[in-house]
């Protein structure tokens, strides 16, 4: 079972057990952060689900998509690490993935 690490807005983080198939965005918000709104559920057009990704694990990750991009565009919390994290499917690829929910926009 993945494990993600989740960092909140306040700088505390939580190990949380993913599930293969489980988007981040969705564990997160099944784990209480209720600071990621999520808004679209995961359809990838609110772009309020926007977390940085430890670079470590950048190469584990696919692409950012042209759709996810032109979204995170519209954040300006935009960084290197910028990812909306119901974009990012959890497998044992990922165990261990760090994230820290992005301030609000
Ligand atoms: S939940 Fe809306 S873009 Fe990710």
């Amino acid at each position: 079972m993945p494990k993600l690490f989740v960092v909140n807005r306040d700088g505390e983080e939580r190990a949380v057990d993913g599930a293969d198939g489980l988007s981040v965005m969705e564990v997160i918000r099944d784990n209480g952060f209720d600071e990621l709104l999520a808004l679209c559920g995961g359809c990838c057009s609110c772009a309020t689900c926007h977390v940085y990704v430890d670079p470590a694990f950048a190469g584990a990750l696919p692409p950012v998509s042209e759709d996810e991009s032109d979204l995170l565009d519209s954040s300006d919390h935009r960084n290197e690490t910028s990812r909306l994290s119901c974009q990012i499917m959890l497998s044992d690829a990922v165990d261990g993935l760090r994230v820290t929910i992005a301030p609000e926009d």
